[in-house]
């Protein structure tokens, strides 16, 4: 008997290097940098009914991402539209799921030898698949969530969509430990983000979230739920906040492209605010649904 992932993988369609060919018939030099040295960026997007959700700002960010680490080859825009365009549509397909997440890497690539220099002829590879996502359910996120904190022990360059992800992937640990949605991190006394989500806090109806500098990844929906607020005239700020501000927080949510917009109940065993998701969240889950809608409906 096959594994769910084993026909997962003879189900989905990949890009690899310019080649639409099955996911499990890719095959990765083990001197690809982002083997040997997770030498590389990514992206995750998510499509709504096969629509594709603000794709262009996270091209925008992949591109960002490259010209930061001194990548370059990279696919442009044209090619990364087509490569998501033909990955939704065969996933699509075959699943009729709600939703899915498009998976998008670019490493510097596979040398003949493993050296810490840039290599001198290796072109990047280029990685994307989609695959179904069962969205988290109206009923969930009305429950809401729990989350941890934990000391932020990541590098400094959290601007970067990098695949160097050991820091995240601890932190995400404890959180999955804990049964916790996420892990929110603590840096020099004041709150950052989570180990793969954005962090906002609601104090007297205030929404609040850290600035969009080298600390963190400026999330794609962190910047619809500012957007949102913007639009609809919610006062929202972006500022550094303390661990003390989280821990007195009317609301905390979390955020990011799989989570959208969640709201945490508890922060390390304590209740947030009155221990259930708050009015302002309502507000913007509200407006957050309608713009879901809007991008599944394109096209239709
Ligand atoms: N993570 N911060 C970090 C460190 C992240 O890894 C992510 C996304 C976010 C939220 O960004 P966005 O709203 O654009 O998804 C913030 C993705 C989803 C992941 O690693 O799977």
């Amino acid at each position: 008997m096959s594994s769910i992932w084993e026909l997962a993988k003879q189900m989905t369609l990949a890009y690899w290097n310019g080649q639409f060919l099955p996911l499990e018939t890719v095959q990765v030099s083990p001197l690809d940098r982002g083997y040997l040295f997770g030498d590389g960026v990514y992206e995750v997007l998510i499509a709504y009914n096969g629509q594709a959700f603000e794709a262009e700002a996270h091209f925008e960010r992949l591109e960002r991402s490259m010209n930061a680490l001194q990548l370059t080859g990279g696919p442009d825009s044209a090619l990364l539209r087509e490569i998501t365009r033909r990955l939704l549509a065969s996933c699509f397909d075959e699943t009729k799921s709600d939703a899915m997440t498009l998976y998008i890497q670019v490493t510097r690539g596979a040398e003949t030898a493993r050296r810490h220099d840039f290599p001198k002829t290796a072109a990047p590879c280029v990685l994307a698949f989609a695959t179904p996502l069962k969205r988290i359910t109206a009923e969930r996120y009305a429950k809401g969530f729990s989350t941890v904190s934990a000391p932020d022990r990541r590098w400094l360059m959290g601007d970067v969509k990098s695949i160097s992800l050991a820091g995240a992937i601890l932190a995400h640990h404890q959180a999955d430990q804990a049964g916790a949605l996420e892990c929110i991190l603590l840096r020099d006394g004041l709150v950052t983000e989570c180990s793969s989500s954005n962090v906002f806090i609601v104090k007297d109806g205030v929404i609040i979230t850290s600035v969009a500098d080298n600390r963190i990844l400026n999330g794609i929906s962190r910047r619809v739920v500012l957007r949102l607020a913007h639009e609809n005239g919610w006062p929202a700020i972006e500022r550094d906040f303390t661990e003390e501000e989280l821990r007195q927080a009317d609301e905390i949510w979390v955020t990011s492209t799989s989570k959208e917009v969640a709201p945490a109940v508890t922060l390390d065993g304590k209740a947030v605010g009155e221990g259930a998701p708050g009015p302002v969240w309502r507000k913007m889950r509200a407006a957050f649904d309608l713009l879901i809608d809007q991008t599944a409906k394109r096209n239709s």
